[in-house]
């Protein structure tokens, strides 16, 4: 029978010999494989007497841990060499320049949203809030919609399916700002109701909004600034002068016609939609409409809780997206939402 210490002699000579870690490997198997001389040993124990069992099972063991140890340091060196070796053929030259700082730049309608909430926070408005999925009560029914109306057709509005894959029924995804119109006044109605006249209400509202929408003027998911005024003498007069003093501040352009086009909305009365124009650049002399407008109807004071005998005001939906066109001559809105980075870094 082999000497279980020589075998442990001769496996860390073996080891010692070999400087690859899989040729290690393979030497290892040949004294710990299931053919290995230490498996070996322990299968000729069977025919030892139990007392011989003891000291050889013993000696056998010892060799084992040690053929174990001896395999586990060279393992050890053998990484030990390649890392060496491997920082060594790797130089840094740490004298090269830098790759620089990849900077990121804001979308162009976030860059417009950031001016308009400026410029109305200049004279006085508030930036108000509201969310994207909508009570159909808020978007259509308080803004003196009515049931039939064609905007609540499946066709133009997004609707919700519930956790039953059914229609959800009263929520959808919110068609234009005017919702938080009526949020807002309901809102301020409460805080001042110990009151006996509630301060005016003087608020824009920019956020996302959603249409079954889609051409050069047209994006399914777009964008909305609501502007809303109500106090005890607000005038069509205002509103025409609050717009054109911002469109002329937006674009700091005298180059532009502006236009009051007298429209139809369930919420307003009288109700006008806003179109602009440039007189020379790249969109010279091209329509676009930017906002509609027009005096609060007193049902939708009626519906927020406060008196249209008492107060009175103007709102509008203005289109940042369009107003982006119109102020980098770009002549296709859905390039805005494409995530083309070769159009989008013009911007930055
Ligand atoms: C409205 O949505 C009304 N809520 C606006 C309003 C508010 C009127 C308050 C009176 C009082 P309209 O559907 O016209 O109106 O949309 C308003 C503006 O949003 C448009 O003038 C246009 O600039 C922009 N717009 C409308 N649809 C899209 C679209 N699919 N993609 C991009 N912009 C759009
Ligand atoms: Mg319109």
């Amino acid at each position: 029978m082999l000497n279980p210490e020589q075998i442990a002699q001769d496996a860390a000579a073996a080891f010692a010999a070999t400087d690859d870690p899989d040729a290690l490997e393979q030497v290892k198997a040949r004294f710990l494989g299931k053919s290995g001389q230490i498996t070996e040993l322990l299968k000729g124990m069977a025919a030892l007497s139990p007392e011989e069992k003891k000291s050889t099972g013993a000696a056998i063991n010892r060799a084992k841990t040690a053929i174990e140890e001896a395999l586990n340091s060279r393992r050890e060196a053998i990484r030990q060499v390649a890392l060496e070796a491997r920082l060594a053929g790797e130089s840094l030259d740490v004298t090269l320049p830098g790759r620089g700082e990849i900077r990121g730049g804001l979308h162009p309608v976030t860059r417009t949203l950031e001016r308009i909430e400026t410029l109305f926070r200049s004279i006085g408005f508030e930036v108000a809030d509201g969310p994207e999925i909508e009570a159909d009560f808020q978007n259509f029914t308080a803004l003196n919609t009515p049931e039939d109306h064609p905007a609540r057709s499946m066709h133009d509005t997004f609707y919700l399916l519930d956790e039953h894959g059914k229609l959800a029924e009263d929520i959808l995804l919110r068609t234009h700002t005017s919702p938080i119109q009526v949020r807002y006044m309901q809102a301020h109605v409460a805080r001042y109701a110990h009151l006996e006249t509630m301060p005016e209400i003087r608020i824009i509202a920019p956020g996302r909004v959603y249409r079954v929408d889609s051409d050069a003027t047209h994006s399914p998911m777009f964008h909305q600034v609501e502007g809303l005024w109500i106090g005890k003498d607000v005038s069509f007069a205002d509103l025409k002068g609050v717009i054109a003093d911002f469109l002329r501040r937006f674009f700091e352009s005298d180059d532009l016609e502006v236009r009051f086009r007298p429209s139809f909305f369930p919420f307003t009365e009288p109700s006008a939609e806003i179109d602009v124009a440039f007189m020379s650049g790249a969109l010279k002399g091209r329509w676009l409409e930017i906002a509609g407008c027009g005096m609060v109807h007193p049902n939708v004071l009626r519906h927020a809780g406060i008196d249209p005998e008492k107060y009175i005001g103007f709102a509008f939906g203005m289109g940042p997206d369009r107003l982006t066109m119109l102020r980098y001559g770009v002549n296709d809105l859905r390039l805005f939402f494409d995530g083309d980075l070769r159009f989008l870094r013009q911007f930055v």
